[in-house]
């Protein structure tokens, strides 16, 4: 098991996120504690790409504060994020995960070892040597997870890392999610599909126009939303 990290909570203050007159991200205040995963729902365009990039400490909130175990401009040596699409680069899927070991700042003599054991849990142990470009879009998104998994983070945010996959494809991502958060990973994941957010939330966050519009366990979120929000949401109506 992990001891308590040094990342978390992750804790949003009145953030807002403005480019130019818009405003992406308005005034949200949360806390992203250790646990079971917290999943991240709401409409295109809500706010959710924006928030993780922040939560990842990638772009600086134009009002308002972020803090990791309560330290503001904490390195991120122990975050991962594995974007809605991932670039792979133009090399080996093995060499993708070299590069991340290496980014990461890990010594070169465990780099074999380590390559092959996340090609292994990611069930890419048999193609370490084809082109990562030329794998299926859930390969792709395996060996994201893979090169995420690369610095040993503590806290994992992943974007949509379902988007568009079958629901073969889907299971292998998911089942990896598991793994992860099984080992004591805390997940902060957005996605589209309620369906995965049943699979996996401990705790939601929606968020409509920038704004967290209802947060909570997420039992009573799916079952009591107490908002015209994320009522109309989980009803499957459109949210404009
Ligand atoms: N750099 C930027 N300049 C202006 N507007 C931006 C910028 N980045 C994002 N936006 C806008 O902010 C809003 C939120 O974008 P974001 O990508 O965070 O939403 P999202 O919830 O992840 O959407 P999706 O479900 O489609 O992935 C969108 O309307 C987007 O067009
Ligand atoms: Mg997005």
């Amino acid at each position: 098991m992990r001891a308590p990290c040094e990342e978390l909570p992750v804790v949003f203050d009145g953030v807002s996120v403005t480019a130019g007159p818009v405003t992406i991200l308005d005034n949200i205040s949360l806390s992203l504690a250790a646990g079971a995963p917290t999943v991240l729902i709401g409409p295109n365009g809500s706010g959710k790409s924006t928030l993780l990039r922040i939560a990842m400490g990638l772009m600086p909130p134009s009002r308002g504060r972020v803090t990791w175990g309560g330290r503001e401009n904490a390195p991120p040596l122990k975050r991962a994020i594995v974007f809605q699409r991932p670039a792979m680069l133009r090399r080996s899927a093995a060499a993708n995960i070299r590069f991340a070991l290496r980014a990461a700042g890990i010594p070169r003599a465990g780099h074999a070892a380590r390559t092959s054991e996340l090609l292994e849990l990611v069930g890419l142990g048999g193609l370490a040597d084809r082109a990562a470009r030329r794998l299926s879009g859930g390969e792709q998104q395996r060996l994201a997870l893979a090169r995420a998994l690369a610095r040993d983070p503590a806290v994992l945010f992943l974007d949509e890392p379902t988007a568009s996959l079958d629901p073969t494809a889907t299971k292998a991502v998911e089942d990896i999610i598991r793994a992860v958060s099984a080992r004591n990973i805390k997940v902060v994941m957005a996605t589209h599909d309620l369906g995965e957010a049943r699979r996996f939330a401990g705790d939601i966050v929606m968020l409509h126009r920038g704004r967290v519009v209802e947060a909570g366990p997420a039992a009573s979120f799916l079952d009591t939303p107490k908002t015209a929000e994320a009522r109309a949401f989980l009803a499957g109506e459109l949210l404009i």
